[in-house]
């Protein structure tokens, strides 16, 4: 048994239920359109920052897993424009909506966005040189998220990295809100996992290079980048 699946049983996290997935495929499948606004008030800054800080070189092959909407998407393909860029999300209208923009406003560029599980995606070993992954781990049960870091580790390739934004966790009135909205439409919200999150992703066996936090309007968000470990 792996380091990653001996500590899932101990992590500390209110759990979700493994079948939330269905009914979180469901809210974003319906949220689709209006979901733009939501990112651009609250993921923007940490999008930015996250791009920043990944080292994103043009030419790569790149990941971005749970596009939503497609905002940070569309930053990743203009920031590689000789590259492929290819985009998942469980929500076939988020994933559709993603590519559909991507190539209006990219025509030239090597870019698609396909409705996929981040649990099982259907990528080769090795396949990209970055993976960008924004506020997914949220809404992932324990058990999910060592499947999907499992994944990520799967088809990076070394000396690739991985980029992740998470919702910070460090201000008690925006907790107290996040819990509650939480414990109403967990599909949506999900839960705050920020606390944990450096112990999975050295559990999953991954060196942290970089580490911060950001805020938007009230909205905390803590943006990290890793490489993989031999
Ligand atoms: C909170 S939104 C974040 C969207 C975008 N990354 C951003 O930064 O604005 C979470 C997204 O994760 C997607 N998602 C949830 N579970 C997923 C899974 N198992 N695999 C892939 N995408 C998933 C949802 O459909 C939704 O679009």
């Amino acid at each position: 048994m792996s380091r990653i699946d001996e500590q899932v049983s101990v992590w500390p996290i209110a759990g979700l239920p493994a079948t939330l997935a269905q009914r979180t495929r469901r809210v974003y499948d319906r949220l689709a359109a209006v979901y733009p606004l939501s990112t651009m008030l609250f993921h923007s800054r940490a999008h930015r920052a996250a791009l920043a800080a990944s080292g994103l070189r043009d030419g790569a092959s790149v990941l971005e897993v749970a596009t939503g909407s497609g905002e940070m998407f569309r930053r990743l393909v203009r920031a590689n424009p000789s590259g492929t860029t290819v985009g998942v999300d469980l929500s076939p209208n988020m994933a559709a909506r993603t590519e559909r923009a991507a190539r209006k406003r990219f025509p030239a560029a090597r870019a698609c966005c396909q409705a996929v599980d981040a649990r099982h995606m259907p990528f080769r070993a090795d396949t990209f040189d970055a993976i960008f992954c924004c506020y997914l781990l949220e809404l992932l049960s324990a058990q999910d998220i060592v499947l999907t870091l499992k994944e990520f580790r799967r088809v990076l390739r070394p000396p690739g990295r991985l980029t992740l934004v998470l919702i910070g966790q460090n201000g008690p009135v925006f907790n107290g809100f996040y819990q509650a909205a939480g414990t109403l439409v967990p599909a949506f919200w999900g839960r705050q996992v920020e606390h944990q999150a450096t112990e999975w992703i050295t559990a999953g066996g991954f060196a942290i290079s970089y580490d911060r936090a950001t805020r938007q309007i009230f909205y905390p968000s803590r943006v990290l980048v890793a490489g993989k470990v031999d």
